[in-house]
């Protein structure tokens, strides 16, 4: 714990620091294109020490629940469990008790000075429900009160997550389905759930989606720049959107390539976070090692070659392409058959290198004048003596074609392994009005340094926005909109997608 808050604290002076800078470089020096002065998203404030309700139904994924907990724990958050009577039956009390530090009771006549059935539910910041059962579903869904989880759920205005895990009969019946659709359309974030191995020898979706999933969505739905709900809206449902993340690796010979450092991080929280959205998504994974976020079709690559293959074939059936992966710009001219051996007293070999293709590029081409899929990049921009990072950052969205381009100032970000970034989100005027694209516009929005979540559901509002743009103008992309921008700054929100 102690070496958890320090870290935070550095944390925080860094980013204090580094939002006084960040704001300091957005002023664009040069006298080419007008200035371009960004809205910020929020505050950059901390999200710990809110009391989170974790309710927990009878199914067997209710030990995933201990690992949540634990993980809420060390976040800085006061979790007071609720488990209905069956999810007793698969782990105790005890349990609970000592990993929260609270007493645990489920039944509404424990404490009733107390008037726990009203005041858990009112004193919540988030209630997670995880695992959620069909059972579970089906009574929050009928508004029925009859445990302290169901009462706690119809009391509590605080935003409520909800990890389903059941069999893959049981998640498709119409009934399920019915109640889900309910729940979403009251405003409850239902998680579609993961692609697996099931309770028995079956597998199929059902299974809960993980722990680290889970404490990821926390986080962003308690972020202090979302101040309302749903937490998550469902505005993707029925949209296909493909990410790709990670770093390529150019193979010199059997053993050893050119690769980047390049988590992925990033690309696996906007597959994450657009999946819990509704929509469906396909993840291009580069040499990854992440956990596959519920719900979402990994594919995996190796180099820019295969990369460029497989968006290509993802982005025929896809409403938006985003480019988080770092795709190697060169590649060694040969692949030696053999590995290289170093020969005693000779030069080291000069390394022969050959442009690989630029995959976004060849995005923007193949889509022609046609205004689908929307497509976004990322860029990691130092600025230099004259140009700021945001101006490169708006000189490589126009050259590049794509309709949005979220700039990294290096060194204003978290880093590669981190889970927190920072960024400005750039948008072609394409996309600015539904009614009337103008070529010459260009918006800005700036994500302030915090959890790549939140950075992920930013995103995906700008491609919501994109997408209601490109229905409501049909297709027939200007190619003016190469041309220099004027620029033009929109108010960030990073939940709330404008239409
Ligand atoms: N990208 C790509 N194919 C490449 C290189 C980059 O698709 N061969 C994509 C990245 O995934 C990213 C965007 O293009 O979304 C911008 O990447 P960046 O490396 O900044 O672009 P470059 O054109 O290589 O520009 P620079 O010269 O600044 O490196």
């Amino acid at each position: 714990m102690g070496s958890e808050h320090r870290r935070r604290g550095a944390r925080d002076e860094r980013s204090a620091e580094e939002r006084r800078d960040h704001g300091a470089d957005h002023r664009v020096r040069r006298r080419s294109s007008p200035p371009l002065r960004v809205s910020s998203a929020g505050q950059d404030a901390d999200s710990t020490g809110k009391r989170i309700v974790l309710g927990v139904s009878g199914g067997i994924a209710a030990y995933k629940a201990c690992e949540l907990l634990r993980r809420l724990r060390s976040l800085g958050h006061d979790v007071t469990v609720v488990p209905t009577a069956a999810a007793l039956t698969f782990v105790g009390s005890a349990t609970f008790e000592a990993l929260s530090g609270n007493p645990v009771s489920g039944d509404v006549f424990t404490d009733v000075p107390d008037v726990r059935h009203v005041s858990v539910g009112q004193r919540a910041d988030l209630v997670i429900v995880a695992p959620a059962t069909a059972d579970l579903l089906a009574r929050a869904a009928a508004g029925l009160a009859d445990d302290l989880l169901t009462a706690t759920l119809l009391v509590t205005r605080a935003p409520v997550l909800m990890a389903p895990a059941m069999h893959s009969e049981m998640w498709s019946h119409p009934a399920t389905v019915a109640n889900v659709r309910t729940l979403r359309s009251r405003g409850v974030t239902v998680l579609p759930p993961a692609v697996g191995r099931l309770t028995g020898a079956d597998s199929g979706p059902g299974r809960m989606a993980e722990p680290e999933h889970l404490a990821q969505l926390a986080q962003l739905v308690l972020h202090p720049t979302v101040a309302h709900r749903p937490a998550l809206p469902f505005d993707l449902d029925g949209r296909r959107i493909v990410v790709s993340a990670g770093g390529t690796r150019e193979a010199l010979d059997p053993v050893r390539f050119l690769g980047n450092r390049s988590s992925g991080r990033q690309g696996y929280a906007i597959a994450l976070v657009a999946a819990a959205r509704g929509a469906d998504v396909t993840l291009i994974a580069a040499n990854t090692s992440l956990a596959d976020p519920p719900a979402v079709e990994v594919r995996r690559v190796v180099s820019a070659a295969d990369l460029q293959r497989a968006v290509k074939d993802a982005a025929r059936q896809a409403d938006a392409v985003v480019m988080t992966a770092a795709v190697a710009d060169f590649r060694p001219a040969e692949v030696a058959e053999h590995k290289i051996k170093k020969v005693a007293d000779s030069e080291p070999a000069v390394l022969e290198l050959v442009q690989n293709p630029d995959v976004l590029a060849g995005l923007v081409a193949d889509r022609g004048a046609s205004r689908m899929p929307v497509i976004a990049g990322f860029a990691a921009e130092t600025g230099d003596a004259t140009t700021s990072p945001i101006e490169f950052g708006l000189q490589k969205l126009a050259r590049k074609g794509c309709d949005l381009l979220v700039v990294n100032q290096v060194g204003h970000t978290g880093g590669f392994e981190s889970d927190d970034n920072a960024a400005v989100i750039l948008s072609s005027g394409a996309i600015l009005s539904s009614g009337a694209p103008d070529s010459t516009e260009m918006a800005a929005v700036e994500v302030p340094f915090g959890p790549k979540t939140a950075l992920a559901a930013a995103v995906c509002d700008s491609i919501v926005t994109a997408l209601n743009a490109a229905k409501a103008t049909g297709t027939g992309q200007s190619s003016d909109n190469l041309s220099t921008p004027k620029t033009h700054v929109r108010q960030a929100n990073p939940q709330g997608a404008s239409p």
